[in-house]
This record gives structure tokens, C-alpha cells and sequence, in this order.
């Protein structure tokens, strides 16, 4: 019987570390397909890992990424307001902190 409750725990515990994985998950259905290496770069967008794609991006500090992940580029119409998704403002923050994180 203890056993068992020990064993429970443990899963519950497990169950709700995974916040990074979960964003990572978010970001390969909503803005991967553009951003991967290789199809982000060919598109004009930065693709995740390209650290030199990200510098000059990183440069205009995070407030401006949020800007344009959450109301879209001002100078290329495809990198639209969300990437298209109905992801709230703070999942899309969440989702760049990752995209930088992966880039720098
Ligand atoms: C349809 C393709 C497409 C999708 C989907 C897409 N993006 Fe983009 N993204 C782009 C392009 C193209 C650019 C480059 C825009 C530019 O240079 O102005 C870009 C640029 C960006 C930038 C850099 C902004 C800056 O100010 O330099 C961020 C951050 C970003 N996208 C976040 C996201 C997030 C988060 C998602 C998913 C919710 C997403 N994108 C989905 C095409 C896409």
C-alpha cells in the first residue's frame, strides 16, 4: 500500500515539471514550420539556432521580438500578428524567450 502512494507521487511530481517542453511542443506546431533551420533562412525568416540570423534581432532587445511575434513584421507581411496562431500574448513571449534561448 505504501508502495503504491510512494509510486503516485512520484508521477505527479514528474507530471508537472515539464513547462519548457511544453513550450517547445507549442512552438513546433505553431511556428516551426517557418522557423526551422533551413526553411526560416530561405523564407527570410530568422531560423532557431541560426545564431547569426538571431544577432542583429537579439540587438533590438526582447520588448521588440515580443512586438512583432504578438501584431506581426511591420516590412514582411509573412511573419503575420500571432504567426497565425491564437496563442495568448504570454505564450508567445514564452515561445520567443525559447526561440532566443535557442539562437544565442
Ligand atoms: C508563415 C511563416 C511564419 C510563421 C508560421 C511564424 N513566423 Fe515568425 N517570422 C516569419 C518571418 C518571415 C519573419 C521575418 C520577419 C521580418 O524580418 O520582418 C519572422 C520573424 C519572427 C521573429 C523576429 C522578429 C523581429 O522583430 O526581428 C520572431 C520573434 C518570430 N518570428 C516569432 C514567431 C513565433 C513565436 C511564431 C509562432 C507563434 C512564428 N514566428 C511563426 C515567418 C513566420
Amino acid at each position: 500500500m505504501n508502495k503504491i502512494i510512494k509510486g503516485c507521487c512520484l508521477v505527479i511530481a514528474v507530471a508537472s515539471q515539464p513547462a519548457m517542453a511544453a513550450v517547445e511542443t507549442i512552438y513546433g506546431a505553431s511556428c516551426e514550420g517557418c522557423h526551422m533551420r533551413g526553411v526560416g533562412d530561405a523564407i527570410g525568416a530568422p531560423g532557431v539556432g541560426n545564431k547569426a540570423a538571431w544577432k542583429p534581432r537579439i540587438a533590438k532587445g526582447i520588448e521588440a521580438l515580443y512586438s512583432t511575434a504578438i501584431n506581426g513584421s511591420t516590412t514582411n507581411p509573412i511573419m503575420m500578428p500571432r504567426g497565425g496562431s491564437a496563442l495568448s500574448d504570454e505564450t508567445l513571449k514564452e515561445i520567443v524567450d525559447y526561440m532566443v534561448e535557442q539562437s544565442q
